[in-house]
């Protein structure tokens, strides 16, 4: 496996994704991991991942000296490089002129990094400061035109930096670096695959539940369906699932998910309609931060519940969770390098629980998930479906959450998407919804005066939710599905398409 420090890169994850698709697993650590806990993980190499800040400022994120003494091979990357140069006895300064987009790389020297690539190579920048004098026993490999040291190397070391960033798509050749390095330099094994996952997965949750009991949570979105059918696959009749209908979800989405897992042949399968009890307690709550939390705490009490009352003759030990890799890394340390943006639904968990929790995909991403969910046969429509938030539709609808706005929004998002398939847009686009923003402004229909609430459309490309683009939307497309909606929803008169990316907007509304 390959250990990618972070030093705070929004590409860490990136990274970690791109040396999982070679066939290698890849863990994000804290930059300043100690070397010991590294050596735990058994890594055949580690990358430096880029970052925001500056060798040049006091306090800049360093990784452990210790990190250079593993006798394992490094890659630093953009700030990777330059902590890299800076702690072996080179220089950073700042450059004369800030590099940010694509360059072309001349390459003198191609080593085993480069093997296999032309002696001019796009490549994109996105940093102010370079290395103006390399550390003792290092060389040159390739420069730019304004920076002369865009990769150097200790060959006797296995110590590689480079100025550019592999892990994106613009390096038209990044994943062949990457490649180089996880194969020609590491000597990593090809040993992770989605399919060897499936058997490990569901050996390893047989092994460790044995003849115990497990409860699972189904919330209708893409992990914890897949989480349940492994956890099936390895347990059958001693896992139970049960699935909370907070009413916060969208249009017979309860409905799709039950009947997929009856389907797989769940034999244990509760449906708890519990809209009244979330709707009580989220009456008259405005605070988004308030919101998420009582959602969090009122779907565990409500499974505390179930598992008491439903499950008597079966007494439940584990509480299962579709937790993925990023969640995971995000909650663990957004600590000193990030402010804490939002509450993670999944991650709300009160202090003290009657189980164990179980996550079969922690350490899988995204794309991993529909895989698995792939070669167990779960419909594909389901699986590709957006990514839908653990507090549901209440982040979608600013401020108070009532029966009313989310009848309304429900309607609106159906027929939004509804024309997304329509028109093949869907699949071009990483997340869409609907939002309600229960203002109300004036409009006229027909002859009469309306005054009612607005609905704002948001559609956004990205490659893991961490930062997005507005979605490109053809107009023709907007103007249907505006005109449908304020023709057809009750209590809508006025669209709006959200054209804001994240940062600074995050991709949803609370
Ligand atoms: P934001 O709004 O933070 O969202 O830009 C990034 C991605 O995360 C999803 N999201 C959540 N997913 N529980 C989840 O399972 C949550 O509490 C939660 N909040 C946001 C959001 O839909 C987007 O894909």
């Amino acid at each position: 496996m390959i250990v990618v420090l972070n030093f705070g890169s929004q590409f860490a994850h990136l990274i970690a994704r791109r040396v999982r698709d070679l066939g290698v697993k890849a863990e994000i650590l804290p930059f300043d991991t100690p070397a010991k806990h590294i050596l735990t993980f058994k890594p055949a190499g580690i990358i430096f991942s880029g970052g925001p800040a500056s060798v040049l400022e006091k306090r800049s994120p360093r990784p452990a000296r210790g990190v250079f003494h593993l006798g394992i091979p490094i890659l630093g990357i953009c700030y990777g490089e330059q902590v890299m140069a800076e702690m072996l006895g080179g220089k950073v300064s700042a450059g004369l002129r800030r590099e940010f987009g694509k360059e072309m790389l001349v390459i003198g020297r191609k080593g085993e990094l480069f093997n296999g690539l032309g002696k001019n190579e796009v490549v994109w920048f996105s940093h102010g400061d370079q290395v103006v004098k390399i550390p003792k026993g290092f060389v040159r490999f390739a420069s730019t035109h304004d920076c002369s040291n865009a990769a150097i190397a200790d060959k006797t070391l296995n110590f590689y930096g480079i100025q550019f960033h592999p892990e994106v798509t613009h390096t038209k050749n990044g994943t062949k670096i990457l490649s180089n390095f996880l194969f020609n330099i590491c000597h990593a094994k090809k040993d992770w695959r989605v399919a060897d996952l499936k058997k490990n997965l569901i050996g390893v949750f047989k092994n460790h539940i044995g003849s115990d009991h497990v409860l699972v949570g189904i919330s209708g979105g893409v992990d914890s369906l897949v989480a349940a059918t492994v956890l099936h696959k390895a347990i059958g009749s001693q896992l139970h699932a049960v699935f909370v209908d907070t009413g916060l979800l969208r249009e017979n989405e309860a409905r799709d998910a039950a009947l997929s897992l009856r389907a797989q042949g769940f034999q244990n399968l509760r449906v708890m309609p519990a809209e009244a009890v979330f709707l009580r307690r989220l009456c008259g709550v405005q605070d988004p931060e308030q919101k998420r939390k009582i959602i969090g705490h009122t779907f565990i009490k409500i499974f505390e519940r179930v598992a008491k009352r439903e499950f008597r003759r079966y007494p439940i030990k584990y509480f299962a969770q579709g937790t993925i890799y990023p969640d995971r890394i995000e909650s663990a340390e957004p600590s000193r390098h990030a402010s804490k943006i939002k509450s993670h639904h999944n991650l709300t968990l009160p202090e003290k629980l009657d189980f164990e929790i179980i996550e079969p995909l922690r350490d899988l991403y995204k794309d991993e998930v529909r895989r698995l969910g792939l070669l167990m046969n779960l419909p594909k429509n389901l699986l590709w479906r957006h990514p839908f938030p653990g507090p549901g539709l209440a982040v979608r609808i600013v401020g108070e959450v009532t029966r009313e706005r989310l009848k309304i929004l429900r309607e609106a998002d159906a027929i939004y998407l509804q024309e997304l398939q329509r028109a093949n847009e869907y699949d071009k686009i990483w997340q869409a919804f609907a939002v309600l923003l229960p203002l109300k402004t004036v409009g006229v229909m027909g002859d009469a005066r309306t005054y009612e609430y607005i609905v704002s459309l948001r559609a956004v490309d990205s490659i893991d939710g961490m930062s997005a683009d507005w979605h490109k939307m053809p107009q023709d497309l907007l103007e249907r599905i505006s005109s449908r909606i304020v023709r057809e929803v009750r209590g809508v008169n006025r669209v709006l398409y959200d054209i804001t990316q994240k940062p600074p907007a995050t991709i949803e509304y609370e």
